[in-house]
């Protein structure tokens, strides 16, 4: 990996975490990567510069007035000679700032001075309530929108005692994270989505019955996954709308994953995300029906009748259809691409969600065909286009199905980037 030359700004921000910040500056600066440590006033008083100072060789900057060489304005110099810059941990407050656009420190001023092809991550650590907070998930949600890259904070038993998610991430993911944005393996060719936004849906939605059970089906996200691994290691910048997956959600520093577990939610997330997005990928198997009613309490048991048998009946209404949603608000510069998932008439049941949907391409699978439809890592698929055209696909890996999927709707989506330029 070529790493010699790479500069790295690591920001440290005030949280108890910011002792872990010097683990991950020993680590960078052991893979050679030249590192300047940027403190927050409050991150000075968990951590001292001189550590930082003996880690890096490098002045460490916490004073927006800290000039050490006056030929040079630091702030600028700093965040323009970085080739990536992490903040870690970032504390709630620096998210709010940074979202807000505030440079009122060095650290701040920094982020704001960074060119936008600059990659930025952030990784958060705070109190799970905070962390939980709704202006600190709508900073966060703002931040991703501008292409930063959040690495999801663990859960666990916190510095304050409470236990859940806002622990740092572990400094070994985050210099994952950190190497496999410096280090684009993927041959040029594959660079085709570089600039492009993408938003995939993945998972099964779960339909809350009684505080215990809940209506589902066996979407394992794997589909949507692979489209989102293929898209950012092609470049895009990836946001990854998440139901129940049972597999690992992607580490990829392009990929940002936004967690919605009911259709309602993964309905109001993605009407939120997809103006900003220029491609949508419906994989999700989102659910058709729900329950009218959600019990507050677990349902008990009901007593037999005469019979000896006992029935439970629950009505359920229809959901939101989340990709005729985006596929009748589409602009004229955004694609959208939905699945159908089919047990019969495979062709002319996806022919009419073309057409119901407003759809630019469907992915037609056969749930019922072995090696293909869900939980399996293989899928053999059709693309139907809205003029008939169709491509059947053999059984292949969900990631060279996603390849193909990108492959076939890359013309289509730079045409219509290229004309919205034009226009
Ligand atoms: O996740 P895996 O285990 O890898 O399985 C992959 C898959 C089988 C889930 C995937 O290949 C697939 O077919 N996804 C679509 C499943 C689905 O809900 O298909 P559908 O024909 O019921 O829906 C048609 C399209 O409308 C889909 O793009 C779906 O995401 C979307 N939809 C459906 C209902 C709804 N309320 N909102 C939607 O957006």
């Amino acid at each position: 990996m070529a790493l010699d030359g790479k500069k790295i700004l690591l920001g440290v921000s005030g949280s108890i975490a910011a002792y872990r910040a010097a683990d991950l500056c020993s680590q960078l600066s052991k893979l050679g990567l030249d590192t300047t440590a940027v403190l927050t006033a409050a991150a000075a008083r968990f951590i001292g510069t001189p550590t930082f100072q003996a880690l890096t060789r490098n002045p460490v900057y916490s004073d927006v007035f800290d000039e050490p060489e006056s030929k040079r304005i630091a702030h600028i110099d700093l965040a323009q000679s970085a080739s990536l810059v992490i903040v870690a941990p970032a504390s709630a407050n620096i998210i709010a700032k940074y979202a807000a656009g505030i440079a009122d420190d060095m650290l701040t001023t920094c982020l704001l001075a960074t060119p936008p092809t600059t990659p930025v991550l952030i990784a958060p650590a705070m109190n799970t309530v905070m962390w939980e907070h709704p202006a600190t998930q709508a900073n966060l949600a703002t931040l991703r929108l501008r292409g930063v890259t959040i690495l999801t904070p663990a859960s666990g038993v916190l510095a304050c005692g409470d236990t859940g998610t806002g622990k740092l991430a572990p400094v070994e993911s985050i210099l994952d994270a950190i190497l496999a944005q410096l280090d684009r393996v993927t041959p040029i060719k594959h660079q085709d989505f570089t600039g492009i936004r993408v938003l995939v849906t993945a998972g099964a939605t779960r339909e809350p019955i009684d505080p215990v059970r809940f209506i589902t089906n066996r979407s394992s996200g794997k589909m949507g996954i692979a489209l989102a691994l293929a898209a950012a290691e092609r470049g895009a910048c990836v946001t990854l709308l998440s139901g129940h997956i049972t597999v690992a959600s992607p580490l990829n520093p392009k990929i940002t994953v936004v967690n919605a577990q009911t259709a309602e939610l993964m309905h109001r997330a993605a009407l939120q995300l997809f103006p900003e997005a220029d491609l949508f990928i419906g994989a999700a198997a989102v659910a058709d029906f729900t329950p009218v009613d959600v019990n507050d309490q677990k349902i008990k048991k009901l007593s037999t009748d005469s019979s000896g048998s006992s029935s439970l009946t629950v009505h359920l209404r229809q959901t939101a259809d989340i990709a005729a949603a985006v596929g009748h608000a589409k602009r004229t510069d955004q694609v959208v691409i939905g699945f159908a998932a089919e047990s019969e008439n495979l062709l002319a049941n996806a022919a009419r969600k073309i057409e119901t949907k407003n759809l630019d391409m469907i992915v037609a699978n056969d749930i019922t065909a072995d090696g293909a439809g869900f939980d399996v890592d293989t899928n053999a698929v059709t693309l139907l286009w809205p003029d008939g055209r169709t491509l059947p696909l053999p059984q292949l890996s969900k990631r060279e199905v996603a390849e193909r999927i990108l492959d076939s709707l890359y013309p289509l989506l730079t045409s219509r980037l290229q004309a919205s330029v034009g226009a």
